[in-house]
């Protein structure tokens, strides 16, 4: 059932709000503070954490590793399971074995779970299919609630993992000593608010829909971030590339001039997620870089940030502010509406991409 929807993935990234505040509540105790099922997690007595996931899932990792380590100080390893689990890789004594699963059947994430088994100090995932194989095989399985996701491309189940990786950073550094209880309850303060954000950010599929015209006409895109926006940036290219069939690429904003800078034309349009945040302006000067060469960059950011850096860009999304910790979360939208207004562009098949499947349960 769409739901008056034309595609199941346009109800999904509509339902992202709600099904964002019902992971909220469920995580939440009435006083506030961050609810765990028994027998919780010892952040305190691990070291380091290993993620483990692929596709979308391993791009929530990707930010999840710039939270543990910003806010817990916990170091993370990240790897795409496919690789991770014909590595051999050590598994050194407390370590946390941290899997993200939409499905919790990807075939290669289960293998890569089954290797940590008796190495890690706690094997957790964070799952939306409660009942599934990587949820059986955890010490601990998280569900994410974001309902059934039956479009092909993962949206709402992305946001919902962010949210729920965000909170478990939260509270590892609390455990951890990082954070003292007033911090912790303004992080949480601000993540509430981000469903109504979200929101807020659906209303830009007008505009999503008149720059995603101009989109389609391209053969090759680029997208850049910094920071916790550089796996924002990977997941908008492979949203785009797989229901649009559009060549684009993610790079980390400073790796620009070490390569990719050398396809930049004016046919090759760039967009540019980045918030004004702390690293704003160094994106910007790549950005300038990229202008420098005609190409047309398009500009994903809030209020501020296109007031400060708006000339001479081809196109601008502006989005509410956020709490600079939680953009990616609410970046999450436009990278999804991008995408699914240039497969409409195309006319590809939305919900169900050539060659994909939902869940990939053969390596
Ligand atoms: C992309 C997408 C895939 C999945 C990947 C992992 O839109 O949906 O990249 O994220 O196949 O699937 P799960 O999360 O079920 O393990």
């Amino acid at each position: 059932d769409k739901a008056g929807h034309r595609h199941f993935m346009a109800k999904e990234i509509a339902e992202q709000p709600s099904r964002l505040t019902a992971a909220l509540e469920h995580y939440l105790s009435e006083d506030g503070s961050i609810r765990l099922p028994a027998p919780g997690i010892d952040f305190a007595g691990v070291d380091r954490i290993s993620m483990v996931a692929c596709g979308t899932a391993s791009y929530a990792c990707h930010v999840a590793k710039y939270w543990f380590e910003q806010i817990a100080g916990l170091p993370v390893d990240l790897d795409v399971a496919s690789e991770f689990r014909y590595r051999e890789p050590p598994i050194p004594a407390r370590t946390l074995a941290l899997f993200v699963s939409q499905s919790g059947e990807t075939a290669d994430t289960l293998a890569a779970l089954r290797y940590c088994r008796d190495k890690a100090e706690r094997i957790l995932s964070v799952v939306n299919v409660a009942e599934s194989s990587i949820a059986r095989e955890s010490d601990l399985a998280l569900p994410i609630l974001a309902g059934p996701e039956i479009g092909v491309a993962s949206t709402k189940a992305f946001s919902c993992q962010l949210l729920v990786l965000g909170l478990l950073a939260l509270e590892a550094g609390r455990q951890r000593g990082r954070l003292d209880e007033a911090t912790v309850r303004a992080r949480i303060d601000d993540l509430r608010a981000v469903p109504g954000l979200v929101n807020h950010a659906l209303s830009l599929t007008e505009d999503a829909g008149r720059i995603a015209a101009k989109l389609a006409e391209a053969r090759d895109i680029l997208f850049l971030g910094r920071g916790r926006m550089f796996p924002l940036a990977l997941e908008g290219a492979l949203k785009l590339k797989e229901i649009s069939y559009i060549h684009a690429e993610a790079y980390a904003s400073g790796e620009l001039k070490h390569g990719p800078i050398a396809l930049v034309d004016k046919t090759v349009p760039v967009i540019v997620m980045a918030p004004h945040d702390e690293l704003f302006d160094k994106t910007v000067s790549n950005m300038q870089e990229v202008m420098a060469r005609g190409g047309r960059v398009l500009l994903v950011t809030d209020r501020a940030g296109s007031q400060s850096a708006a000339q001479g860009v081809w196109e601008t999304l502006v989005l509410p502010d956020v709490a600079p910790v939680w953009a990616p979360i609410l970046y999450a939208v436009p990278a999804q509406l991008l995408a699914y207004h240039t497969a409409i562009a195309k006319g590809t098949d939305v919900d169900q991409p050539r060659n994909l499947a939902k869940s990939v349960t053969v390596e």
